[in-house]
């Protein structure tokens, strides 16, 4: 399975099997870690894997909490795109263990201990074997219509980008994140929900943007686009009332 074909397959699992990894299989995942694109060179990050298939304590303190043999924790420095760049890099490696064979699920509001330099934790993934009592329901989504600002998408790859993001998870399945379309762009928007007042909050939506966006590029690499993510100048950023502009998605048809 690609990871692309795993955008399809992954849901959010909270029973896991408390059984270790093989040592020769988290060697290789460990060794994937080292591959993540980023999406930001600046934004400097580091992901780490805590094991606990031997204690029934949880590791973190919050709530939501899911009991897993094994957690990935994504620390950052503070960057304006930190919390972008996280989710874009951590569901590449979520869609790696998918493809794998391992569920995962992200814990917003998992409280790792603070790291003594300038890195903090970001984020923390739940991953290992489902359990075979875990929950398979698929979890609801907005239809594509209620994301973009003139549907229907009727251009194909437009489309098949936007279903993708479209399908990402997101905190409390918020689903923020909304397209405007223009030849050859498709501009990323967050929506600001009232939610969103706290601090964090705001950071795990930019999150959720940064899961689709991952997302997006996977479905542009699928269909063998030229792609790239970037932002307009700011005198040419897109408006749309009720949402912030965070990126765009440029596209065009490879040249040979
Ligand atoms: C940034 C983020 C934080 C999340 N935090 C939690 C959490 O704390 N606990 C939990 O059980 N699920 C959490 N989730 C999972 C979402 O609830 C889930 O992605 C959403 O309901 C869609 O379901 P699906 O992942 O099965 O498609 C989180 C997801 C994201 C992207």
């Amino acid at each position: 399975m690609t990871q692309y074909e795993a955008i399809g397959r992954r849901h959010s699992v909270r029973r896991f099997q408390m059984t270790a990894i093989d040592p020769h299989i988290m060697k290789q995942i460990n060794c994937f870690i080292q591959t993540l694109a980023p999406l930001h060179p600046q934004a400097a990050y580091r992901i780490a894997v805590v094991e606990a298939y031997n204690t029934q304590k949880h590791v973190f303190k919050g709530m939501f909490l899911v009991q897993a043999p094994y957690y990935l924790v994504l620390s950052a420095k503070d960057h304006p795109f930190a919390a972008v760049n996280a989710g874009y890099v951590m569901e590449q490696l979520v869609l790696y263990l998918v493809s794998k064979g391992f569920a995962t699920c992200y814990l917003g509001d998992a409280k790792s201990k603070p790291d003594l330099d300038q890195y903090q934790p970001m984020i923390v993934v739940a991953f290992g074997k489902a359990a075979a009592t875990a929950v398979k329901k698929p979890a609801s989504r907005k239809k594509i219509t209620e994301l973009v600002n003139q549907p229907p998408v009727a251009q194909q790859n437009a489309r098949k980008i936007i279903e993708a993001a479209r399908i990402a998870p997101s905190a409390f399945n918020l689903q923020p994140w909304r397209f405007m379309m223009q030849d050859g762009k498709i501009h990323i928007f967050m929506k600001k929900e009232s939610l969103m007042q706290t601090k964090r909050m705001k950071e795990l939506t930019l999150l959720d943007i940064g899961i689709a966006m991952c997302h997006m590029a996977l479905a542009a690499e699928e269909l063998w686009l030229d792609w790239r993510l970037s932002r307009e100048d700011t005198s040419k950023e897109p408006v749309w009332k009720g949402c912030q502009y965070v990126a765009t998605l440029y596209y065009e048809i490879k040249s040979f």
